[in-house]
């Protein structure tokens, strides 16, 4: 029988799969394994089911000795060595579609809650600061029939649009290839990041994490932002350069961020950015509905072992 590691405890639907199948062991801590853990499991499975909080690289994959496939639980896959695996054969896959609705929520839901302060407005009404209903107080920004910028359109990027659309935005995005359909349903109009920077009074951030995009929101970038612009992130923390992101939000060169994924995850109690009243977070929950985590751990599970058994898997991502 195939031998299958699973790095945390993913939905009973995923894991009811593969024990049919397969001898599985669960990881079960709240917390990633460690590498050493990882070297260890590695080297006699022929199956690995893991979490973007798993660093896949060159040294883990080298351990691998009978590993045919790894299905990550995730879209993004930033975490796996991808040529490493390729040189030695073994095909990744990943979880698409599935949570492109359940993202999309949360990024708009972030732009909402960034725009109208609402969890510093939360955090002031417990605190029976509230004295009286008040002209000045937590003014934000109108977020109705303003122009949303979205940078990488693909699916998550596409289904923010279609919500930027039920609040009568102009869309703005910046992508590799033009987007036909996304112009068509929505009336988005393909720009350059700078243009796309300058225009938007949202701007948020759908696109994969690599070498393109690493870095790709600095200090220039933010200067060319409106002094009112609400910048939202719910791809990759590394796509924005955080000390700059909270110099702009100091100099208030922006006014606001909705944030779900950080460089570094999870992000210090004591980092500074959480300090600023203007930045609303979450863990990186964009997916983390119970619909959706579901079938995640179904579609991560079934191509695991679509490829052990010599089929193709529905998501490979090379
Ligand atoms: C992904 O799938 O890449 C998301 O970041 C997880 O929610």
């Amino acid at each position: 029988m195939d031998k299958v590691f699973v790095t945390r405890k993913i939905p009973e639907e995923g894991l009811k799969l593969l024990r049919e199948n397969c001898e599985v062991k669960v990881w079960e801590e709240e917390v990633p394994p460690k590498k050493e853990v990882l070297l260890e499991e590695i080297k006699e499975i022929q199956g690995l089911l893991c979490l973007l909080t798993d660093p896949i690289d060159a040294e883990v994959l080298e351990a691998a000795q009978n590993l045919k496939v790894i299905s990550n639980y995730a879209v993004g896959y930033d975490n796996i060595d991808i040529e490493k695996a390729k040189e030695k054969g073994i095909v990744v896959t990943n979880t698409p579609g599935v949570l492109t609705e359940a993202t999309a929520d949360l990024a708009f839901a972030l732009l909402l809650a960034a725009s109208r302060s609402i969890v510093a407005a939360d955090n002031y009404t417990r605190a029976g600061k509230w004295k009286s209903w008040g002209p000045k107080l937590f003014l934000g920004q109108e977020v109705f029939g303003k122009t949303i910028g979205i940078i990488g359109a693909g699916r998550i990027g596409s289904a923010m649009a279609r919500r930027a659309k039920g609040f009568a935005m102009e869309l703005l995005y910046y992508n590799r290839s033009t987007k036909p359909r996304l112009e068509r349903e929505t009336g988005a109009k393909k720009v350059e990041l700078e243009q796309l920077l300058q225009e938007s009074d949202f701007i948020s951030i759908h696109a994969p994490l690599n070498n393109q995009t690493e870095n790709m929101i600095g200090p220039r970038e933010f200067r060319l932002m409106k002094k009112t612009a609400v910048l939202v992130n719910t791809a990759r923390g590394a796509i924005v350069n955080q000390r700059a992101l909270l110099e702009a939000l100091e100099n208030r060169e922006i006014f606001a961020a909705g944030l779900d994924v950080f460089a570094e995850e999870p992000i210090n109690k004591n980092d500074p950015l959480l300090q600023n009243p203007r930045v609303v977070v979450a863990p990186h929950i964009g997916s983390a509905t119970f619909a959706t985590r579901d079938k995640m751990a179904q579609m991560a599970a079934q191509d695991l072992l679509a490829v052990l058994e010599g089929k193709k898997p529905r998501n490979p991502v090379s």
